[in-house]
């Protein structure tokens, strides 16, 4: 009987920009194209095929797409030249919102999926690298593509999961709602049994994802089940032991979400509640269906409920009519809420979207000059929260090995990094951690043998 040949490995080049939503789009596509034979390289000019999961939200995000895409180009010639092919795919929001463009602009593209259509990414790419230069266009289809994934293969003891997609609010800013239509919620049950999935493999922590995480209303066994039914269901998932979510809009934190807060164990005291700004006016411009007020209630209930909870946003500085006094009520409820955390942008522009076409847009120096005033705020306050924890001892999940030998890295339940002395914790472990310094963007420790202040 003659030695069966293995297959050479196909290499896959994936790079991703944006937010969590496409780091778990990555992984599950990764997950699709390993059974097929392909193995993740770093090098592009390796690559048979490569996966540009793009973002949209900003010019600049967009701009960099193309870019990516001409410095591929050379490595494309490159392996023609050897006789070898590269089949370049664009994946993401820039897919779904400009394909058509891309095809034109681009012609080293073969393939352009749009974020609901990655189950069936091995039919496209089969389909892409048979007939060499014709381009296709995946049809993007809604939904179906949770169920068609195959089954997860996290690589460490923290996990996304996606539960909920798309967007219903129309902010008059963002795209978001374009590129990943409307808002859909994945079933309970579906949700639960991928956790149950992921705790078997040795996920200790997991993150719900959703642009609106916390509008899900995914079908229960009850009817349409609320994001706290699920949140419950979920802590009742053995091997999970923390929870975090997001992104949260205001307006979907409910009374029972904020008491839950104060009573889930499982439910870390972090909360990424974007603001966007502190003035009425913009917010009102924006179609935020909040204001600074509302907002600052919500905070104030939560910090009722679970004093120690760490608070992270984001904001958006020179949206078109902003005034400087406007701007200046954002840094007011800065100062007045107090942030662990904080992504600042610069309003971009956006095709499409209602604020693009209106009146005041503000100077690119204007913007510049409130983003930086804003950052120097947001520090120091990202400082004094990380100085705050030190001598604190925090119970931390071991989340992999640090540096040096004899150091583990770790999770606060405030999302810190942490590096400490340990040389005997395994990963997903939680342990007592003295905290010992802190910069602005990580902390060091050393663990303890008492217990741990908080669970
Ligand atoms: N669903 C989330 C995330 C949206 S995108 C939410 O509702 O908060 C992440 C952030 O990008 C937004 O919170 C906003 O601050 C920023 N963003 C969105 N569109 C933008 C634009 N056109 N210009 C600048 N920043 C923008
Ligand atoms: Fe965009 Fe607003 Fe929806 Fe967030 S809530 S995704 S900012 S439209
Ligand atoms: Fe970007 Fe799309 Fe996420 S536009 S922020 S990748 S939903």
């Amino acid at each position: 009987m003659s030695e069966q040949k293995r297959p050479e490995p196909k290499r896959l080049f994936m790079e991703t920009y944006g937010c969590q939503m496409n780091v778990y789009d990555s992984e599950r596509m990764r997950d699709v194209l390993t059974p097929l034979g392909y193995a993740i390289t770093e090098k592009p000019d390796d690559a048979d095929l490569v996966i540009l999961n793009t973002c949209h939200i900003r010019e600049k995000a967009t701009d960099k797409v193309y870019s990516e895409i001409g410095r591929l180009r050379a490595h494309k010639e490159r392996r023609a030249a050897e006789g070898k092919g590269m089949t370049i795919t664009i994946a993401g929001c820039v897919a779904q919102a400009e394909g058509e463009e891309i095809m034109r602009r681009a012609p080293e593209v073969d393939l352009v999926v749009g974020p609901q259509a990655y189950h069936k990414l091995p039919e496209l790419i089969a389909r892409a690298s048979r007939k060499m230069g014709e381009r296709l266009a995946a049809d993007f289809t809604a939904q179906e593509k949770f169920d068609a994934l195959p089954a997860r293969a996290p690589d460490g003891v923290t996990a996304f999961l996606s539960i909920q997609e798309g967007c219903d609010k129309f902010c008059t800013f963002c795209v978001v709602p374009y590129t990943r239509g409307a808002e859909y919620s994945r079933p309970l049950t579906d949700v639960v049994a991928e956790a149950r999935a992921l705790a078997d493999r040795g996920v200790r922590e997991i993150t719900l994802l959703g642009q609106n995480v916390n509008a899900y209303h995914g079908v229960g066994p009850r009817g349409a089940a609320s994001f706290t039914e699920l949140l419950d269901a979920l802590a009742q998932v053995d091997g999970i032991k923390r929870i975090r979510y997001t992104t949260s809009h205001p307006i979907e934190m409910t009374d029972e979400l904020i008491a839950m807060h104060g009573s889930e164990a499982k439910l870390m005291p972090y909360l990424h509640l974007p603001v966007q700004s502190g003035s009425d006016r913009i917010l009102k411009a924006m179609n935020r269906k909040h204001d600074g007020a509302f907002y600052r209630d919500i905070i104030t209930r939560l910090r009722a409920v679970r004093p120690d909870i760490a608070l992270s946003t984001d904001f958006i500085v020179g949206f078109p009519g902003e005034k400087e006094r406007e701007f200046e009520e954002t840094m007011q409820l800065v100062r007045d809420v107090g942030f662990a955390a904080a992504y600042s942008f610069k309003y971009s522009a956006r095709p499409g979207t209602p604020a693009a076409s209106m009146l005041g847009q503000v100077s690119e120096e204007a913007k510049t000059e409130r983003l930086n005033q804003l950052l120097a705020l947001l520090s120091e306050q990202q400082r004094a929260f990380n100085q705050a924890q030190v001598e604190r001892v925090l119970p931390v999940l071991v989340v992999g090995n640090g540096r040096k030998p004899g150091q583990k890295q770790g999770r606060t339940p405030y999302a810190q990094g942490v590096h400490f002395e340990d040389s005997q914790a395994q990963s997903g472990d939680i342990v007592p951690v003295r905290i010992l310094a802190a910069t602005q963007g990580s902390l060091t420790g050393v663990r303890q043998t008492l217990t741990p202040e908080a669970a």
